[in-house]
């Protein structure tokens, strides 16, 4: 039997991806050691109930990040926290596959593509390696051309001007401005750790022997053909929720779901209800709450807001009465939500989001246009795409108003409503097909499994 180890980021976005190809890959009678880390362990046992049905195929193997318990791993920490696991992880993983049980020898490695010490460790014992990249590929294939716009001195920016279009980017011709790359690049220190860790995993991509993307072909074309002249083996088998019929065998949340907010949408008119949720690490300052909420007040919509704890700094004490009513009118909160449940309600007519890679596909899947107001890592990407290329919604991008909250909040669940709507349908429509019986993520899915199960008689045979 297949044996695949996988190793993500210990962040909530990479591990839902990670823990949904898990899945699938279990029903496939595939074996997999799933690499936690001790902290992500311990939160997600704590926030749900861990069902794994099929554990016999399936264990999580927890391994320590290296950093003390208190450690606050926010996403001010981030390059903290990957200094700290690539101190502490080449020798886990390494035991891990020099390991002497010949029943559970391992046959192949999906890791992160930020973790490239795995590339070293995977060509010295001889196993392939897979990367799986949880980002946007749009966002990678910035990533990838990074050199080539240094080359063509295009970065580092030469003035102020975020609006200035770039020219070095094959198949994103007339699509990109500076302020759509990656926020990284608006300063581009090349002595930012995190520079240097996409720099690096550009690099390492190519030489894996093969790149698993979250994305589908009718979304990402154009991309996904410029990506295969330096990746030539990918597997673009997203929108990944959307493979298994049935719930989640193993729950994903770190954070514990509030279930009040779907009985509160049950009693909410269709596609009245804006939801609001910037994921699992971003923030907000006073003044962007503030500008928020006062837009979704005086925009007259319904809405449901996620305020995760840490995502804002404000209390109610300090919310102006006006809005404090319109909040108890109209509104509903909660400190996380089951999102995907929320997205396909029938009661939510649009998503004010952060732009976050799961977030922009699982609003895809249930065709609910978006307002992107993007933070980081991919975010910035993905809200052009969103808001230009595929015209699923608005791009808030680097303005955070209350004139224009209420005015995009307006376009999308009045004046466009059902223009918008209409798209989003076609989008989530083609998103259904890519996964059913002959669609492209099914078949590129069916040759991953093939690949994993060779890849086990090519290590069994050596
Ligand atoms: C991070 C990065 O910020 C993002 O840019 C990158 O694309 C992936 O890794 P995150 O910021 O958490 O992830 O955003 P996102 O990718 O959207 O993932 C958030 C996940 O949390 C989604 O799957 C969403 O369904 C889930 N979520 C969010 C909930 O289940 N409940 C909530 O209340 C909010």
């Amino acid at each position: 039997m297949a044996h695949v180890l996988i190793f993500p980021l210990p962040l909530q976005g990479p591990i839902n991806g990670m823990l949904r190809l898990a899945e699938i890959l279990c029903l496939q009678h595939i074996n997999i050691t799933f690499i936690i880390t001790q902290h992500i362990h311990r939160r997600l046992l704590h926030s749900s109930d861990i069902q794994v049905k099929y554990h016999d195929t399936f264990h999580f193997q927890t391994v320590p990040d290296g950093l003390p318990e208190e450690h606050p791993r926010t996403i001010f920490e981030f390059s903290e926290l990957m200094q700290s696991l690539g101190a502490v992880a080449p020798s886990i993983l390494r035991k891990m596959l020099t390991s002497t049980d010949a029943g559970k020898q391992v046959s192949c490695i999906i890791a992160d593509g930020l973790l490239t010490f795995a590339t070293d460790i995977a060509a010295e014992i001889g196993i392939p390696l897979l990367y799986f990249d949880t980002i946007s590929p749009s966002a990678i294939w910035t990533y990838m051309c990074l050199p080539k716009l240094i080359q063509a001195g295009e970065l580092p920016f030469k003035d102020d001007n975020l609006d200035e279009t770039i020219r070095n980017i094959r198949g994103m011709e007339g699509i990109m401005r500076r302020r759509d790359l990656p926020d990284f690049c608006r300063t581009m220190n090349f002595k930012d750790p995190q520079v240097d860790l996409v720099l690096k995993q550009v690099h390492h991509m190519p030489i894996s022997q093969g790149l698993i993307l979250n994305t589908f072909q009718h979304l990402d074309a154009l991309v996904l053909f410029q990506m295969l002249k330096l990746c030539p083996n990918i597997y673009a088998i997203g929108p990944l929720h959307t493979h298994l019929q049935s719930s989640d065998i193993i729950s994903s949340s770190i954070w514990q779901e509030d279930r009040s907010c779907i009985s509160w949408l049950d009693k909410q008119p269709s596609n009245s209800v804006v939801y609001v949720s910037i994921g699992s690490l971003s923030f907000m300052t006073k003044d962007e709450f503030l500008e928020i909420l006062h837009g979704l007040v005086s925009s007259g919509s319904r809405f449901l807001w996620v305020r995760r704890p840490g995502s804002d700094p404000v209390s109610n004490e300090e919310i102006p009465t006006k809005l404090l009513r319109g909040i108890k009118d109209r509104g509903c909160t909660v400190s996380w939500a089951p999102q995907r449940e929320v997205l396909a309600h029938r009661a939510v007519g649009g998503f004010l989001t952060h732009s976050g890679w799961n977030s922009t596909l699982e609003s895809i899947v249930a065709g609910k246009p978006m307002i992107c107001w993007p933070h980081y890592v991919d975010q910035q990407v993905n809200s052009r795409y969103v808001g230009e290329v595929w015209r699923l919604g608005l791009d808030m991008k680097d303005i955070c108003d209350r004139v224009v909250v209420e005015k995009m909040v307006r376009e999308i669940m009045e004046l466009k409503k059902d223009t918008f709507l209409e798209r989003a349908r076609e989008m989530a429509d083609a998103a259904r097909l890519s996964v059913s019986e002959g669609g492209s993520s099914n078949a590129d899915l069916g040759r991953l499994i093939n690949d994993i199960k060779n890849m086990n008689l090519c290590t069994k045979s050596n």
